[in-house]
């Protein structure tokens, strides 16, 4: 089994309280690597896992786990937890694990998930479509799909995450939420395979051959795994391609360094807006 082998992996470094006397990870603690690396992979498939199981009408329970040990971990050691699915039967679904500190194998796993009602706790046959994502997903293909439009087309969408995130999540009230910009703009919206909404953004003309973007909100599920720099390039191209040749946003502090990794700058002084300390930030567009 080789590194290469897995398109999913998550990254963990091992701490000192998962030592044990002997100065090794405690056995115990690979299946719980394991159980983390898991929650990462539905995030991988762009899946908010509660209401996308919600969605699907049951739920995944461990039917059983069985660990190899090649060798051991140690305190500090950067592991590289590595999943794929592999079978699917009726009900049931099989994922074989291995833990990797660089290219060294030190731990073989298969995780055996059985799809069930909640309630009466009996199986159900994989949905059909939690089946094509999970294959899907192991043969490459893209977990999100970005559609832009205006808002006749994408406003309810956009609506119910923006709502989730600004307004419920941080307080933003509402009034400040909903402008008359949106009937303008172009927005972008992010949808997983099973129709979710996952994350949106907007862009406005600021003046000729300026793009304003804004309100970029990722479900909160699904933050730190590429969802957001996607609808910034999507946006980013729509811009590019109308021909505008900068791209200016009044970032959250807390996500400047999010839009100084997509070649953002801060520009001028921070300032408050709803509450919430903000700062400039532009960049040059390409032209296309
Ligand atoms: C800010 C936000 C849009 C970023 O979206 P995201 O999907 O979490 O970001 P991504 O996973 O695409 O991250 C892309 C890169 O930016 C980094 N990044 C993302 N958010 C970051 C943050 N808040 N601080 C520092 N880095 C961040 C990621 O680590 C990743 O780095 P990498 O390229 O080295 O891997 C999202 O966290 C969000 O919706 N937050 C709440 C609403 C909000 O703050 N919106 C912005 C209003 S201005």
């Amino acid at each position: 089994m080789k590194r290469q082998d897995f398109r999913f992996f998550h990254r963990l470094r091992v701490r000192w309280a998962e030592v044990d006397m002997q100065k090794i990870v405690f056995n115990a603690h690979y299946l719980m690597y394991l159980d983390t690396a898991v929650a990462d992979y539905w995030r991988a498939l762009a899946m908010p896992y509660d209401e996308a199981m919600r969605l699907l009408g049951g739920d995944l329970y461990v039917k059983k786990a069985t660990v190899e040990f090649h060798a051991s971990a140690l305190m500090d050691d950067r592991l590289d937890v590595c999943l794929r699915c592999g079978r699917i039967g009726t009900s049931s679904m099989t994922f074989t694990g291995a833990i990797y500190r660089g290219d060294e194998l030190l731990i073989t796993a298969e995780l055996i998930y059985v799809f069930a009602d909640p309630a009466s706790q009996t199986s159900r046959p994989v949905p059909a479509a939690l089946r094509a994502m999970l294959t899907g997903y192991e043969n490459g293909e893209a977990m999100l799909e970005l559609r832009t439009g205006g808002w006749a087309e994408l406003g309810v969408a956009a609506r119910r995450i923006r709502s989730e995130v600004f307004v419920q999540e941080q307080r933003i009230p509402a009034e400040m939420e909903w402008d008359d910009a949106d009937d303008s703009a172009i927005h972008a919206v992010a949808f997983n395979r099973l129709g979710q909404v996952v994350a949106t953004g907007r862009l406005l003309q600021q003046r000729p051959g300026v793009a304003r973007i804004g309100r970029v909100a990722v479900h909160r599920m699904l933050r730190g795994s590429g969802v957001g720099r996607q609808v910034l390039q999507t946006l980013l191209a729509a811009a590019a391609g109308r021909g505008d040749r900068e791209a200016v946003l009044n970032a959250q502090r807390s996500a400047q360094d999010f839009y100084s990794g997509l070649g953002f700058q801060p520009r001028g002084e921070a300032f408050d807006e709803a509450g919430i300390a903000h700062i400039e930030m532009a960049r040059a567009l390409p032209v296309v």
